[in-house]
């Protein structure tokens, strides 16, 4: 009777999938939903690319080196394609939106290619590529874009969750490929939004994450004045809903009544990730960033006024063309008259088709090495000397399971994001629990702390 099965029936039967994310928080909450995507046509997650019959490479293209990375990845799968010819090998994400179809030439084993808008019909293309191999697809219309919701599970491990409010970018900053590979920007209903948000606090989730590439700059309904404050006071109701946070957010949409919010919103976490790039107005300007450093750092003199706990953190970009050992000093004085609690910081690295393209790459490797080798080692003490700070001090920590270093040890975050490790000393795990934690040490990127009352978890 196989003629009247249908071909998604032929996919249900027992398939593994092996699948691996790179990039920002947008693209590993992608790779989520291919799982997801796939997991409701019968396949299961493997650890184990041999033992796979479908291998996904969900990229990012941000830096070339992120994107060589990639590439040779794909390279090491190529031996298992050979002894295993049925093996499927998809490229998704910015990669395979920005190379599309030129990849089968880099890589003549890859059977599909597919962007970032498609992973709804992931089953259909895997099915269109064993059948006639290689399929490629890049961005759908912006009409017929939707939103792909997280399938909440019924007591799930995880009381934390990512919730994308929008897609793509308009920003256009200079050095950026991310408008090229996601497209404009799409801001999603509040009403969706906060319907999925419901959904996950009724399967046990406590705090979400806002994600987008500039979610101050969301727009919903533009008839009820749907912008990113409305969201957040609607969010802020929702009930049995613990935290809020969001990322990553733009200085040049960051309104006064934005930084309100952290006063206004109790349950909006005291954390900050507010990408600066540099210090010097005039490479800001270059890099099209549309604020200065004087507007920069209003905005974090406000945030601090209205909550002094808050916690900051930043991206940098060194070595843009035509940043001299000055503009870079600038740089440096921000960074020393901040104090970022962290930074994550990285060398310029030209992309195709950027604006920046244009702008001659002048300064030198060894420099910007050099350059970021100093920024991340001051940074590096700045970091140490704030988590220090919080040693003393109690604080609630959502309890998120068990710590890397395993049980008894568990792990979880304080409202200002720093994670938190402890022991506690009952054979239950109180996962998605607020516990008060006594911080009793830092290390390098997260604290110590022991549970300040035994028998206080879950209170
Ligand atoms: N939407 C966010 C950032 C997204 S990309 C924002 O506007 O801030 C994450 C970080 O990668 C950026 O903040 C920037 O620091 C870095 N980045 C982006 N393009 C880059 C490039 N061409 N070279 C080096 N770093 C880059
Ligand atoms: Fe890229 Fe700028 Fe958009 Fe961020 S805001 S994703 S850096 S173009
Ligand atoms: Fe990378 Fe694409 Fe995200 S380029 S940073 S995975 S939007």
């Amino acid at each position: 009777m196989l003629k009247f099965r249908s071909g998604l029936d032929v996919l249900e039967s027992k398939n593994y999938l092996y699948i691996q994310s790179f990039g920002c928080q947008m693209n590993l909450h992608d790779g989520r939903r291919m799982v997801e995507v796939l997991g409701s046509h019968g396949y299961q997650v493997t650890d184990q690319p041999e033992k796979a019959s479908v291998i996904l490479l969900n990229t990012c293209s941000i830096r070339e080196k992120t994107q060589a990375k990639i590439l040779s990845a794909l390279g090491r799968y190529a031996g298992l394609k050979r002894k295993k010819p049925d093996l499927l090998l998809g490229v998704a994400g910015c990669v395979a939106q920005q190379e599309g179809a030129k990849l089968f030439a880099a890589a003549p084993f890859l059977d599909l290619v597919f962007g970032p808008d498609h992973i709804v019909e992931l089953p259909r293309l895997i099915q269109e590529a064993q059948k006639a191999k290689k399929v490629q697809i890049g961005f759908v219309d912006a009409n017929e874009y939707s939103f792909l919701r997280a399938i909440p599970r019924p007591g799930q491990e995880d009381p934390t969750a990512l919730i994308t409010i929008q897609k793509g970018c308009d920003n256009h900053c200079s050095y950026c490929i991310v408008p090229l590979v996601r497209g404009p920007t799409i801001s999603r209903s509040a009403d969706d939004i906060i319907s999925e948000v419901r959904d996950l606090v009724d399967a046990g989730v406590k705090e979400v994450t806002l994600i987008g590439q500039n979610v101050n700059a969301y727009r919903g309904y533009q008839e009820t004045g749907e912008d990113f404050i409305f969201l957040l006071r609607q969010l802020n109701q929702v009930a049995g809903l613990e935290r809020i946070r969001f990322t990553t957010s733009h200085p040049k949409d960051f309104s006064d009544d934005l930084c309100l919010c952290f006063k206004e919103l109790d349950h909006l976490c005291p954390w900050l990730h507010l990408p600066v790039q540099s210090g010097s107005s005039e490479i800001l300007r270059r890099m099209k960033r549309g604020y200065s450093r004087e507007d920069y750092l209003k905005i974090i003199t406000r945030a601090r006024q209205v909550c002094p706990d808050i916690s900051i953190g930043t991206d940098f970009i060194v070595g843009f063309p035509g940043e001299s050992v000055d503009h870079f000093q600038e740089t440096m004085s921000l960074l020393e008259e901040i104090q970022f609690d962290y930074a994550y910081s990285f060398k310029y690295s030209m992309r195709p088709g950027t604006p920046a393209e244009q702008l001659e790459d002048d300064v030198p490797e060894t420099e910007k090495s050099r350059r970021l080798h100093h920024l991340q080692s001051v940074q590096n003490k700045i970091t140490q000397f704030r988590l220090s700070a919080m040693v003393g001090r109690t604080v609630p920590v959502l309890v998120e399971g068990p710590s890397r270093k395993g049980l008894p040890q568990v792990c979880g975050r304080t409202p200002g994001n720093h994670i938190v490790n402890f022991d506690i000393h009952r054979p239950e795990v109180p996962t998605g629990d607020v516990v008060q934690v006594s911080i009793s040490e830092a290390g390098s990127h997260s604290l110590k702390g022991k549970i300040f009352q035994e028998g206080m978890e879950g209170t």
